[in-house]
């Protein structure tokens, strides 16, 4: 189900708002309650469907806090706090090389026919953010060793938390080694395309492959192709055999 905006942001400042009524009433303290509905917000801007949605979500509460004149107890470092929580959840460079959009639900199904791997393959979702992606690939191989790499450790915690069947590590994706991979799997940027190619060329085992949602890698042909939800082709790339 989809939401119409700005419901997104109206549901996420209502729930802030609505923790940081209710811990006040329990005598939590200022700070923490400010501290907590604001990380909510935070949270729940992954509602939002682009970069600047989310940011919305993510200041309302503390903006319309300040607004309100009811913060009159807070020190001024704890403004701070928002944005600290901000750079927490989408470090800088993950911003650059892609914020968090999740897979749709579907998008993979069918890539089992494709791209058939044996038990035990190993999969990586490169850059895995709340784990969407790592829930189509255990679907379509649930016999799979799968891998997921966040650079944000509170997407990474949130991951392992949704993907238990699955192992997560906080790491970069460009600075880790994919040459153990069968498939890896990513959702990133159309800049980062020719740069994920040109490492899978480097590292990755003759037959094994590269899959991106969406975004195709310029001037290259893919070797396969799936489109199981409209708009959202997956554009696959195998790793030539010798
Ligand atoms: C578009 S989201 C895709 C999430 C997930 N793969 C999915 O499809 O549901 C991209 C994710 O990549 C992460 N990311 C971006 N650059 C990264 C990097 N260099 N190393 C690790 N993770 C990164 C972001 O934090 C974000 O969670």
């Amino acid at each position: 189900m989809r939401w119409v905006w700005p419901l997104p942001a109206l549901a996420a400042w209502a729930a802030a708002w609505g923790l940081f009524i209710g811990l006040q009433r329990a005598e939590a303290g200022a700070l923490p309650a400010f501290g907590l509905a604001a990380l909510l917000g935070i949270v729940l801007s992954v509602l939002g469907s682009t970069r600047w949605r989310r940011l919305f979500i993510a200041v309302g509460f503390p903006f319309s806090l300040a607004a309100s004149g009811l913060a009159g107890t807070l020190p001024a470092w704890a403004w701070l706090m928002p944005l600290a929580l901000l750079l927490l959840l989408y470090p800088l460079n993950a911003w650059r090389d892609a914020p968090l959009f999740p897979t749709p639900q579907g998008a993979l199904r069918g890539l089992h026919a494709l791209v058939p791997l044996p038990d035990g393959a190993r999969i990586v979702d490169a850059g895995c953010g709340l784990g969407d992606g790592l829930l189509e690939l255990r679907r379509e191989y649930p016999r799979a060793r799968l891998l997921g790499l966040e650079w944000s450790w509170p997407l990474r915690l949130a991951c392992a938390w949704r993907c238990r069947f699955a192992t997560l590590r906080r790491a970069d994706i460009w600075a880790e080694d994919w040459s153990g991979a069968d498939l890896v799997y990513l959702f990133q940027r159309p800049e980062s395309m020719a740069r994920a190619l040109a490492k899978a060329r480097r590292e990755l085992r003759p037959g094994a492959w590269l899959a991106s949602l969406e975004f195709a890698v310029p001037g290259t042909s893919p070797d396969a192709r799936l489109e199981a939800v409209p708009g959202k082709p997956v554009w696959l790339y195998r790793a030539a055999r010798h």
